[in-house]
């Protein structure tokens, strides 16, 4: 599948899949008091979060409900500039509700930090973030990131939801792709 256009493999299957449990197991200790009574709410921003949430979420050992946004940065493909557009916004309120925010990558964190502000509005019971990625330009901007999987280098990376032109999201795994893609 997709010959030639993965250069690198930078995380495995079998890396997201111990990671996912590690991240759920966290989580799960951390919520199972204040989610006695209401179930933990776990907002995916599409498309890129989706494989990942489902896996996360399978792994969770308490309920939760799953709720998706979608939005968009405006600017280049391959980087944003902190403008975004609500695409697909919640479909319920999320007053008084613990939510915990599923991301894909957070790399300049611009679009997360727009997210975080715009859902803190909605007075939520409380409000956490946890991402499978995270590049390094996003240790510069001010988003409090409780949960995170791996930190990569600063390359643009695939699948396992992540695409290129809509493309390689279907890849098991996380990986660099071969500059002759770009041309
Ligand atoms: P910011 O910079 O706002 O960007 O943190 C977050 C969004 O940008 C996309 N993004 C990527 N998508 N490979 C991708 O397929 C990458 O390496 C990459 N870096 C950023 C992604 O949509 C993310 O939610
Ligand atoms: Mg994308």
């Amino acid at each position: 599948m997709y010959d030639g256009d993965i250069a690198t493999t930078l995380v495995t299957e079998e890396a997201i899949r111990a990671k996912t449990a590690e991240l759920a197991k966290q989580v799960g200790a951390d919520y199972a008091d204040r989610c006695a009574t209401s179930d933990l709410l776990l907002v995916g921003v599409l498309k890129g979060a989706v494989m990942f949430m489902t896996d996360f979420a399978r792994a969770l050992p308490l309920p939760v409900q799953l709720e998706f946004m979608a939005v968009s940065s405006y600017g280049s493909s391959t980087s944003s500039s902190g403008v975004v557009r609500i695409l697909k916004d919640l479909d319920r309120d999320i007053a008084d509700r613990h939510v915990l925010i599923v991301e894909d990558i957070i790399d300049s964190g611009l679009t997360l930090s727009w997210l975080l502000k715009n859902l803190e509005t909605r007075r939520p019971a409380s409000l956490e973030v946890c991402t499978l990625l995270r590049k390094p330009d996003a240790v510069k901007v001010d988003v409090p990131v409780k949960y995170v999987g791996f930190d990569i280098p600063n390359e643009f990376v695939v699948g396992y939801g992540l695409d290129y032109a809509e493309r390689y999201r279907d890849l098991p795994f996380i990986g660099t792709l071969d500059p002759s893609v770009y041309r």
